[in-house]
C-alpha cells in the first residue's frame, strides 16, 4: 500500500520529540494529520509548520478521545504520547505508577478501542505503537516503565490477531535511547541531564524513527511490518547478576 492510500492519522504525543517528528513526515506525504498532545502553544507552531489539524486534549481525557475518534475515521493511529518516572519499585509513589499506566498504557487501549472497528469495517487501517526497549528487556530502574512498555508489546501482537481477516495492520516501534525531549521531561531540563543522557553519544534522531513508522506504512498491503527494534549503534541491553548469599546489602 502507498501512503497515498491512507488518508487521515491521529498521532498522540505530538507536541515534541518522536511525535512531533511523525507529524512532520505525514504531513509531508500529502496526509491529513491529526496532532494531539497538552501542550497547545507547542502544537500551534507545529501546526503553523506543517499544517497539521491540533488538538489540545490529554490522553486521558476519554470523553475526549471518543469525540475525536467518532469525528474523523483515521486510517492511521500513532501511539506515541508515553512519560516516564525514574527509579525502582522501591522509590515509586502511588501518583507515578497511577500516571505511567494512564498514560503509557490506558489512553493507548481506550484509544485502539476506539478505532480499531472503524478500521475493520472500513477494510483499511494502520495503528503503530511505540514501546520501547524496556518493553522487551531488563535493565536497572524506572520498573514501572518497563512494565507498561512490556504491554504494548503484547498489545501489538494481540492486535494482529484480534485484527486478522481485515486490510489492518498493527506496526510496533521499539526505539532504544532517541534525542528527544523525553529526558529533560523526565530528570529535568538542565545542563546536567544533557550530559547525562545526550552530549556525546552518537544517538538516533526523532526523524529516523519517524522515517522507520514511513517505512512500515508504505510497505505493500501484504506486508505487515510487525516490530522493528531500533537502538543507537553504541546501545546494547542485557546483563545478569548473581550475588553471593553473603554479599554486601548496602550496594544493591
Ligand atoms: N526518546 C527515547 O529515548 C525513547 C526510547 C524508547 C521509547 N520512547 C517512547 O517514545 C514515545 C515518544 O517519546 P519522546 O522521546 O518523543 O518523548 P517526549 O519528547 O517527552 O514527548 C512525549 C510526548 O508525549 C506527550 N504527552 C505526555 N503526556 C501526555 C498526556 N497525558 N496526554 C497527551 N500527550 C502527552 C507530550 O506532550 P505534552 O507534554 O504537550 O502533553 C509529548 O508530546 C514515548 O512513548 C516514549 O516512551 C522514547
Amino acid at each position: 500500500m502507498a501512503f497515498s492510500d491512507y488518508r487521515t492519522a491521529l498521532v498522540t504525543g505530538a507536541s515534541s520529540g518522536i511525535g512531533a517528528a511523525v507529524v512532520e513526515r505525514l504531513c509531508r506525504e500529502g496526509l491529513e494529520v491529526h496532532a494531539l498532545a497538552r501542550s497547545a502553544p507547542a502544537l500551534q507552531v507545529l501546526a503553523d509548520r506543517t499544517g497539521c489539524v491540533a488538538h489540545a486534549m490529554d490522553v486521558t481525557d476519554l470523553a475526549g478521545l471518543t469525540a475525536l475518534a467518532g469525528a474523523t475515521a483515521f486510517d492511521i493511529v500513532v501511539n506515541n504520547a508515553g512519560v516516564d518516572r525514574p527509579g525502582s519499585l522501591l522509590q515509586a509513589d502511588a501518583e507515578g505508577i497511577d500516571l505511567l499506566v494512564d498514560v503509557n498504557l490506558r489512553a493507548v487501549l481506550q484509544l485502539c478501542r476506539l478505532t480499531l472497528p472503524g478500521m475493520m469495517a472500513r477494510n483499511r487501517g494502520h495503528i503503530v505503537n511505540i514501546s520501547s526497549i524496556a518493553g522487551t528487556y531488563h535493565f536497572g530502574g524506572n520498573t514501572t516503565y518497563h512494565a507498561t512498555k512490556a504491554a504494548i508489546h503484547m498489545l501489538s501482537r494481540q492486535l494482529r490477531i484480534d485484527a486478522c481477516g481485515k486490510q489492518v495492520r498493527v506496526t510496533e516501534i521499539c526505539p532504544g535511547r532517541v534525542e528527544t525531549e523525553i529526558f529533560g521531561h523526565v530528570h529535568g531540563d538542565s545542563a546536567a541531564t544533557r550530559e547525562r543522557f545526550v552530549e556525546g553519544f552518537a544517538l538516533p534522531q526523532a526523524s529516523d524513527i519517524a522515517d522507520a513508522i514511513a517505512f512500515a506504512l508504505a510497505a505493500p498491503q501484504a506486508v505487515n511490518v510487525g516490530m522493528i527494534e531500533i537502538m543507537p549503534t553504541l546501545q546494547v541491553p542485557g546483563g545478569l547478576t548473581t550475588l553471593r548469599a553473603d554479599h554486601d546489602h548496602g550496594h544493591v
